[in-house]
C-alpha cells in the first residue's frame, strides 16, 4: 500500500515550556499571589528571586497562550488556566517517557487512565480534536452518506460527535463513566454511556448503531482488549454496521512505532497497529484506508464481517 508522507509528532516540541508552566503552577504561594495583578516587588517580598522570576513571568507572558499578563504596565496576573491542561498533559507525557528503562524490565506503564489524568486527557485532546475534526467528519461524509444513529467509542470531549451532527446523524458518546460526568453537562444535543466498553457489553435496543466511530481509541487496547470491544458493542449494532477508525497505524502513520512505544508507556497493553491486525483482532473487514494529512492519523472505514 502507497501512502504519502504526513506531518510527525515532535515529542520534543516545546519541551521548556511545559516545564515552565508545569513548574510555576506548582510553586507555592505564586498562583495564589497572583490572582489579582501583582508586580515584581510584591512577588518577591514572598521570598522569590528578582532576576529567575523576572525571566519567568517574561517567558509565561510570550507563551503562544500566555499563562501570565502583563494587565496594566508592571502588573502581572496569571491567566493559567486558558492553557494549564494542554501544558500538563504534555508534561506528563515527558515525565512518563523518562520510565522507558524501568517499563522495558517490568512490562509496566509510567502511568494509567487515572481520574486526574483522564482529566486533564480530556481537556488537552479537545484542543487537538478541533483541528482534527473538519477531516473526520470528511472522511465520515464519504463512507456514511445517509444520516444515521452513530456511537463515538471513547469519544471523550464530544468534539467528533458533535460536529457530525450537522450532516444529520443522531449521535450517542461511550466514554468511562469519569468522563461522561465531566461531559454531560456540556452536551445536551448528544446521548452518553459511561461504561467501560472492555469489561461491559453494550445491550440489544430496538434503534441499533448504523455505524460507530473510534477516533485515537484503540491504540489504547491490547488485542484481547480489542476482541472484549468487538464482542461487547456488536449486540448495539445494525446487522452490516460500519466502522470507522482514525488513529496512529503501522504501516501507514510515518511515527506509528514511536507512538507504540509511547502506549508502552501510559497503558497496560496499549500499542499501534496496522489494518491487518484490527481485521484479526476484532473480526473486520477493511473497506478503504488513508492517510489524512495532519498528525500522520490514518482514518479507515470497516465493516464487521459476517
Ligand atoms: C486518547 S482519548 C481519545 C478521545 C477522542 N476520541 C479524541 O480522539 O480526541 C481515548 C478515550 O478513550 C477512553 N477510554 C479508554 N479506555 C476505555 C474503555 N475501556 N471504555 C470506554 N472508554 C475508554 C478514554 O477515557 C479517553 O477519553
Amino acid at each position: 500500500m502507497s501512502v504519502a508522507k504526513s506531518v510527525q509528532w515532535d515529542f520534543s516540541k516545546d519541551e521548556a515550556q511545559r516545564q515552565i508552566v508545569k513548574m510555576t503552577m506548582e510553586l507555592e504561594g505564586l498562583p495564589a499571589l497572583m490572582e489579582r495583578p501583582v508586580t515584581v516587588e510584591q512577588i518577591c517580598a514572598n521570598g522569590f528571586d528578582e532576576r529567575v522570576i523576572r525571566t519567568v513571568l517574561s517567558a509565561l507572558n510570550r507563551l503562544e497562550s500566555p499563562a501570565v499578563e502583563e494587565v496594566t504596565p508592571g502588573h502581572y496576573q496569571w491567566v493559567g488556566e486558558k492553557t494549564g491542561q494542554r501544558d500538563l498533559h504534555g508534561f506528563e507525557m515527558q515525565r512518563r517517557w523518562f520510565h522507558l528503562k524501568d517499563a522495558v524490565r517490568t512490562g509496566k506503564p509510567a502511568g494509567t487512565l487515572e481520574p486526574w489524568f483522564l482529566d486533564i486527557l480530556t481537556d488537552a485532546i479537545r484542543v487537538s480534536a478541533r483541528e482534527l475534526a473538519p477531516l473526520v467528519v470528511d472522511f465520515v461524509k464519504t463512507h456514511i452518506q445517509t444520516p444515521d444513529h452513530g456511537i463515538d467509542v471513547g469519544g471523550s470531549h464530544g468534539v467528533f460527535s458533535e460536529t457530525l451532527l450537522p450532516l444529520g446523524h443522531r449521535m450517542t458518546i461511550l466514554d468511562l463513566p469519569f468522563v461522561v460526568e465531566k461531559v454531560r453537562p456540556t452536551m445536551t444535543n448528544v446521548h452518553f454511556i459511561g461504561q467501560d466498553i472492555v469489561k461491559q457489553p453494550l445491550a440489544a435496543t430496538s434503534d441499533p448503531f448504523g455505524f460507530a466511530i473510534m477516533v485515537r481509541f484503540l491504540h489504547m487496547l491490547g488485542p484481547a482488549d480489542m476482541q472484549a470491544l468487538a464482542k461487547n458493542i456488536r449486540p448495539a449494532m445494525r446487522q452490516g454496521a460500519k466502522i470507522v477508525v482514525v488513529d496512529t497505524m503501522r504501516g501507514i502513520s510515518p511515527n506509528a512505532d514511536v507512538f507504540g512505544v509511547h502506549m508502552s508507556l501510559n497503558t497496560p497493553y496499549g500499542n499501534t497497529y496496522s489494518v491487518e491486525d484490527l481485521e484479526v483482532a476484532m473480526g473486520l473487514r477493511c473497506l478503504h484506508v488513508e492517510l489524512l494529512p495532519q498528525l500522520g492519523y490514518a482514518a479507515a472505514v470497516f465493516r464487521i464481517a459476517e
